[in-house]
């Protein structure tokens, strides 16, 4: 096992010059990080499934204000492009072509996702340990207004929720989920449970994350509502890259024992974590009317497509409070 694990991060080792500092922080991923990761359901008639984001790279081409930098990008690229990129679709958003949809990573029964999630670990002061379990797909789809609208809002290319798990001294205090711009918080010892860890629940198209099934109405009027149910469960800890990332050094750093395909990407040591570092959008820059069948309601201030999202760099990791926007964080104590 031990010899395994020399092979594994030589090339980490040979290919930097810091080779002992690189080997010194593959540290492994803490063992409760997987022991407490969220269970999450997808919703039952979800259409836009997890994505590998190794495979959405392959399918994007970097763009500033809709013009072509390269012709492709790759996970070592993207870490020095500007925050100005736009990571943009090959193909016209109106085909949706089988990546978007990915299909093939709908969980299998033990909850299995061929989409790798991406986890990533930060140490904080006061025996503070936050684990963010980030979720990615190649597409979003916004919701329609009171249900009613043949056309959905806010879809873009590419989408990033996480949900976090805040440890004290090695323990769960607290159940951080995104949702849209902001997201809710609970106490550990409130949400639904399976075995010790949370059960969170996922809602159709637009992946933000709730405590729980049914309708969550939100956004101007509150007339766009996600729904969420106990669809096709994803099990996390399955299929995984891990990172440790420093605060004060704001880098990251490749934790050992990520598994599945993740794992074995991630453990080639090609990728590297260079790619955490873009700051720009992981998905097209909102189209001007009419293209691609842009459509904008001024009345609720929201257009069929919006700019693809920002990745893991921008969600706070270093927050102090549990929320990515710690100006309004209440932390739940009932469901
Ligand atoms: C973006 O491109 C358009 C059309 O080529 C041009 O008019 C506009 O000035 C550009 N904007 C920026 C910020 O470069
Ligand atoms: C931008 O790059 C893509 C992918 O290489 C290519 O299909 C497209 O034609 C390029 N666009 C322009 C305007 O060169
Ligand atoms: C993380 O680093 C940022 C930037 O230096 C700082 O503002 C923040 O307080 C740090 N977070 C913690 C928990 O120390
Ligand atoms: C604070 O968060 C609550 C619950 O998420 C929300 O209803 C409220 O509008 C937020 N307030 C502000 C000022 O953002």
């Amino acid at each position: 096992m031990y010899l395994l694990d020399l092979l594994l991060l030589s090339p980490l080792v040979l290919g930097s010059p810091t080779g002992s500092r690189r080997l010194e922080a593959a540290r492994p991923i803490p063992s409760f990080v997987l022991e407490f990761a969220p269970l999450s359901h997808l919703w039952s008639q979800e259409t836009w499934f997890p994505s590998d984001i190794s495979s959405h790279l392959s399918h994007v081409v970097p763009q500033v204000n809709f013009t072509n930098l390269t012709g492709s990008v790759t996970f070592q690229s993207i870490g020095g492009l500007p925050s100005d990129v736009f990571l943009t679709s090959k193909d016209p958003v109106e085909d949706q072509p089988e990546w978007m949809l990915s299909t093939e990573n709908i969980p299998d029964a033990n909850g299995k996702s061929g989409a790798p999630a991406t986890i990533v670990v930060v140490e904080k002061s006061g025996g503070i340990l936050d684990a963010f379990y980030f979720y990615f797909y190649s597409f979003n789809e916004g919701n329609a207004i009171f249900n009613i609208t043949p056309l959905t809002f806010e879809d873009h290319i590419g989408d990033w929720e996480h949900s976090m798990v805040r440890f004290v001294n090695n323990t769960p205090s607290v159940l951080y989920l995104s949702a849209h711009s902001g997201g809710s918080a609970f106490s550990y010892s409130v949400v639904q449970k399976l075995n010790n860890r949370a059960i969170t629940f996922i809602a159709g198209g637009t992946h933000a994350n709730y405590a729980t099934p049914g309708s969550h109405l939100h956004g101007p009027l509150n007339a766009l509502n996600d729904r969420t149910d106990q669809g096709p469960l994803w099990d996390v800890t399955l299929n995984f890259r891990a990172f440790w990332f420093d605060n004060t050094t704001q880098t990251f750093s490749i934790a050992s024992g990520g598994r599945g395909v993740g794992g074995a990407e991630e453990n080639r040591g090609e990728e590297g974590t260079g790619w955490l570092n873009f700051g720009g959008n992981w998905g097209d820059q909102q189209y001007p009317v009419p293209e691609h069948g842009q459509f904008c309601l001024n009345i609720i201030g929201e257009c069929k497509y919006s700019d693809g999202p920002t990745g893991p760099i921008a969600k706070n990791l270093g927050r102090t409070a549990v929320c990515q926007d710690e100006s309004n964080c209440t932390i739940q104590t009932s469901l």
